[in-house]
């Protein structure tokens, strides 16, 4: 619910567990004025204290009174080279070379429903899921105006947040920074929370408590990275999962970002979030608009496990689209870690066999089939399939595996090009490189200008002329190296500053129009397992490879941390051979099932070669899968220890809508002899229900599972347990 007070010139939107204010003052500065649990309103600009600070300015309009500063005040939108010297959310460089920013208010407007952005990812919603308020401010001497969007999502206390600016002027204006959020916080005593890594790592949770000075994770890699999320957090210092004031930022953005607080010298705090100032400079013509990618925000009042919860249901309610995003997804096999480069039609078809027999139904063909692509050197670009692999092309193959019963999917990597292909020789101009300057390789392989409209075009049809040639029921949508030497053949020198952005938009527009021509396909996104999980992402596509690393231990830290934003249902998740590829560790067949089981669940190596035991617990898991997938894919997730390599097992819990049936999963890190009776206490059971549990004839009640616990069986070394729970 948005609540307007005209006269006062005062916002408050209120969702279930939050409230959010801001008021424009007597010189129509936005002030932010409060974000926390939910109280009943009224004017809390009331909280903001006024002193003369030194070395603090004074607006022009408040005249000598030193009390006045843009420094010290808590601010919707801040400004820059005016007088707040904090981190600043717009940076224009105006006609005679000044670089000042400074916005006041002029008007605001609400509207049923969420907007939209166009060409860029957003939360949607109707008239009945959420209401959109547009606060309209303006930089008058430099004729800027800034529409700041909230979109209000009240069930499931998201906030969303996204700009526009606008050149109201007659000459060019250059942005160097358009923040999509900028959060004031009263007081700096603050965690700040990010979810970093690398490749084969990513997401892991980091914690450290606000210093003086600014601190920041960001990408400039031209995804959004497996080094830092798009996703940060800010907590009481005693939060935890199930207590403390938490705040989760989300930037629905694929591309370089910047998320950045700010321990102030008042011992307040600012948080930005946006496009990352690197190498951006985006050029207004007088009339033209930039529109900055969409912010989300979620407060719980109560600790981590409820904010990850509101942005899994608001996630899957609002922002994954796909006609597969709430239907049960098949269980795949998929033919890299199987075969990696080395097969044949016969051999893929020996692989469907074996495992449609084991009840997975569909087929995913990687890396490989196309070009004369043997390796990782060369055929980017060349999407036709190789005839010498695979006589009779996708659609004999796409067609023998249908009759064993199986869907057929396809990998594709269409941002890139080989110089060894013939894409390559005949349009060397399409990729990103400065015209003279030798390229930078990754993974032996450039990356094609998606600025460019021709280059796009390209890509689309021959993307679609593979999607017709075959019955594609599934894409994996992959990109495999970080952009460098950035720029576009096709743009003036004042425009390098776009490319970034613009590489970013034409991938958005490129998976647009592959999702509209083909919206029965099941799109898998990816970029070397989690090197672009983010909200922007999923919006087009509705599940996402969450990491190169199948290990199960390890993949216990990367699902643990991408939960904080993302539900199981968006995350990939496979059981691959032992010893793993990754790392050299075996684990059992059963817990990589269960560790598989809480994401979108399939296999990833020969499945033929396994014993008839094994075989018989393939079949078990997909059947687990199926039955669970509901309470899986559509329950609320509560993580009830955090990953550990050498303590306490990891734990986690999947816990329906209605309370009354909940799949309780653990899994034991590295054991030593000796070890302790655990008493694991369960969270979001209906305290009064009486659960039964799987093997155990008598009930437990809701309040004992979660105030005393339940004692777990001792454990070997990386074993895993799955436990349902059904009331009675
Ligand atoms: C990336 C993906 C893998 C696989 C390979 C194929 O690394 O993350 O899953 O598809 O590319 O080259």
């Amino acid at each position: 619910m948005i609540i307007q007070d005209k006269t006062e010139r005062l916002f408050t939107l209120q969702t279930r567990n939050t409230t959010y204010q801001f008021k424009a003052d007597r010189n129509g500065v936005l002030l932010h004025t409060y974000y926390g649990p939910r109280i009943q309103g009224g004017d809390l600009s009331r909280l903001i204290r006024f002193a003369d600070r030194g070395f603090s300015p004074n607006p022009n309009e408040v005249g000598d009174n030193r009390a006045y500063s843009l420094d010290t005040l808590p601010q919707e939108y801040s400004g820059s080279g005016a007088g707040d010297f904090r981190l600043s959310s717009l940076e224009l460089e105006l006609p005679d070379g000044s670089c000042v920013a400074d916005l006041r208010y002029v008007d605001a407007r609400q509207q049923s429903g969420k907007y939209t952005l166009e060409g860029l990812p957003a939360f949607f919603g109707s008239d009945s899921d959420a209401d959109t308020l547009v606060v309209t401010l303006e930089d008058t001497a430099a004729q800027v105006r800034v529409e700041l969007f909230y979109g209000v999502f009240e069930a499931y206390d998201l906030i969303t947040r996204a700009v526009r600016i606008v050149n109201c002027g007659d000459t060019p204006v250059r942005l160097r920074r358009a923040a999509s959020l900028c959060l004031d916080f009263p007081s700096a005593n603050l965690d700040f929370i990010t979810f970093d890594g690398g490749h084969v790592k990513e997401r892991k949770p980091n914690r450290t408590h606000l210093r003086p000075g600014v601190q920041s994770v960001g990408s400039v890699r031209g995804i959004s990275s497996h080094q830092h999320n798009p996703f940060v957090m800010l907590c009481q210092p005693g939060a935890d999962e199930e207590h403390g004031i938490c705040y989760g930022a989300a930037l629905l953005y694929s591309g370089n970002f910047e998320a950045a607080v700010e321990r102030c010298q008042f011992e307040d705090a600012r948080l930005t979030m946006g496009i990352h100032p690197f190498h951006f400079c985006w050029k207004l013509e007088p009339g033209q608009v930039f529109t900055a990618p969409e912010a989300a925000l979620v407060c719980s009042p109560a600790g981590f496990g409820q904010m990850s919860r509101q942005f899994h249901r608001a996630i899957r309610a609002h922002l994954l689209r796909d006609v597969w995003a709430n239907r049960r997804k098949p269980v795949l096999v998929n033919s890299w870690e199987a075969f990696y480069f080395d097969y044949d039609h016969n051999r893929l078809l020996q692989l469907a066999k074996e495992s449609a027999a084991l009840g997975t139904e569909l087929f995913v063909l990687d890396d490989g089939w196309f070009g004369h692509r043997d390796s990782d050197t060369s055929s980017l670009g060349d999407w036709w399939p190789n005839e010498e692999k695979l006589p009779g092309g996708l659609g004999a193959l796409s067609k023998e595996i249908n009759e064993l019963g199986m869907e057929f999917g396809l990998w594709i990597e269409p941002e890139m090009v080989s110089e060894n292909s013939r894409l390559y020789e005949e349009h060397p101009d399409w990729v990103l490189n400065p015209t003279g300057r030798p390229c930078t390789r990754g993974r032996c392989q450039l990356v094609l200008d998606y600025t460019r409209e021709e280059v796009r075009d390209y890509i689309f049809h021959a993307l679609q002329k593979v999607m017709d040639s075959a019955n594609i029921a599934y894409l994996k949508w992959d990109m495999n190296r970080a952009l460098t030497q950035v720029w576009s053949a096709a743009l003036p020198s004042d425009r390098q500053g776009e490319v970034y952005h613009r590489y970013v938009l034409g991938v958005y527009d490129l998976l647009e129009r592959v999702r509209q021509v083909n919206p029965n396909t099941l799109i898998e996104g990816c970029s070397g397992g989690g090197g672009r999980f983010d909200m922007g992402m999923l919006y087009y596509t509705p599940q996402i490879w969450c990491s190169d690393n199948t290990d199960a231990i390890d993949r216990l830290t990367i699902q643990y941390g991408t939960s904080f934003a993302y539900p199981p249902s968006t995350m990939g998740a496979h059981v691959s051979a032992v010893p793993n590829e990754q790392t050299g560790r075996s684990t059992p067949l059963e817990t990589r099932g269960t560790v598989a089981l809480s994401g979108t669940f399939g296999y990833e190596m020969v499945l033929g070669s396994l014993s008839d035991e094994e075989k018989a617990l393939v079949v078990q898991q997909i059947a687990a899968y199926k039955e669970s997938y509901d309470l899986i894919q559509t329950g609320d997730y509560y993580r009830l220890t955090a990953p550990s390599p050498d303590g306490a097992p990891t734990a986690w819990l999947h816990v329906s809508p209605d309370r009354r049936s909940a799949l309780l999963c653990v899994v034991a890190g590295q054991t030593h002899a000796g070890p302790p009776f655990r008493l694991l206490k369960l969270q979001g059971l209906d305290p009064a229900l009486q659960y039964r549990l799987t093997g155990d004839d008598t009930p437990w009640p809701g309040d004992v599972l979660m105030q005393a616990g339940y004692p777990l069986p001792m454990l070997n070394e990386y074993q895993s347990l799955r436990l349902w729970l059904k009331a009675e």
